[in-house]
């Protein structure tokens, strides 16, 4: 299993805090959920938990990892962020010296560590993406978003040189559909770039995410046998098997 692995889109809202918050609770015993996106965090409101400390105790006052991680209470830790704080949104060089000097640190007390970033191509999102042995990117059938997601993967392929993407494909009517906005999406980064996608699987659009949400617990606690956690347990599988 690849132990590090960042979630990102071009687009916001298209999913990928839900895809980690339950990759983490399918994943669950030593697995580290870290809360990337730095300026509106999120990670904690699905969970329904409080942190007293976040990464920004990490970075700026070089708090050791172990005071600031939390029990999600769904058997998985995380790393939380602060939300409302947009310098934290700009890690400097010296902060994401850091921050990515402490997650090598702690690496070894975890099977995989998930990095939920924020949307889009901004400079917290290449360093995570370039620490991450993994890049996922999360889109959505919506036109825009994969232009977003195009735009995305082009960015990261040009400035940190990564060839290999690992797509995630949310809020589909169906597999096929799924499946059809994938080859297209391949054939074009093929095409253009040069890059290697590879699907993790597709996720229905089901109310049940939604509820979950709203009750502040993972998908995959709350309504497991729903049809978009089951699509994550499976893409969860596949994660173990890479
Ligand atoms: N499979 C799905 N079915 C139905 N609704 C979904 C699904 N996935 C996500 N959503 C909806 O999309 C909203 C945004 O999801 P989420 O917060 O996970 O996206 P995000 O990519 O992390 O957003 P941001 O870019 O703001 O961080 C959720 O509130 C949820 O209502
Ligand atoms: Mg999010």
């Amino acid at each position: 299993m690849s132990r590090t692995i960042a979630i990102s889109s071009g687009k916001g809202g298209v999913g990928k805090t839900t895809l980690a918050v339950n990759l983490a609770t399918a994943l669950a015993s030593r697995a580290l959920l870290v809360d990337g996106d730095l300026g509106l965090a999120n990670v904690d409101v699905l969970l329904g938990i409080e942190p007293r400390r976040t990464l920004r105790d990490l970075v700026d006052q070089g708090l050791p990892p172990s005071e600031v991680l939390v029990e999600s209470g769904f058997g998985f830790a995380v790393l939380p962020a602060s939300s409302g704080v947009p310098e934290m949104a700009r890690l400097d060089q010296q902060g994401s010296a850091a921050l990515f000097a402490a997650l090598d640190r702690i690496a070894a007390e975890f099977d995989v560590i998930l990095v939920d970033t924020a949307a889009g191509i901004g400079p917290s999102v290449l360093a995570f993406n370039d620490w991450a042995a993994l890049s996922c990117v999360v889109i959505t059938p919506d036109p825009t978003s994969l232009t977003d997601g195009y735009a995305l993967v082009k960015v990261l392929h040009n400035r940190l040189q990564k060839n290999r993407f690992y797509f995630v494909i949310n809020e589909v009517a169906d597999q096929q559909e799924g499946k059809a906005v994938f080859t297209h999406m391949r054939s074009v980064l093929a095409n253009f770039l040069g890059c290697q996608a590879e699907l993790l699987g597709c996720i229905p659009q089901d109310a049940a995410v939604r509820e979950a949400i709203r009750s502040r617990q993972p998908l995959l606690a709350q309504q497991a046998s729903s049809r978009a956690a089951r699509a994550i347990a499976a893409i969860a599988d596949r994660l173990r098997q890479l």
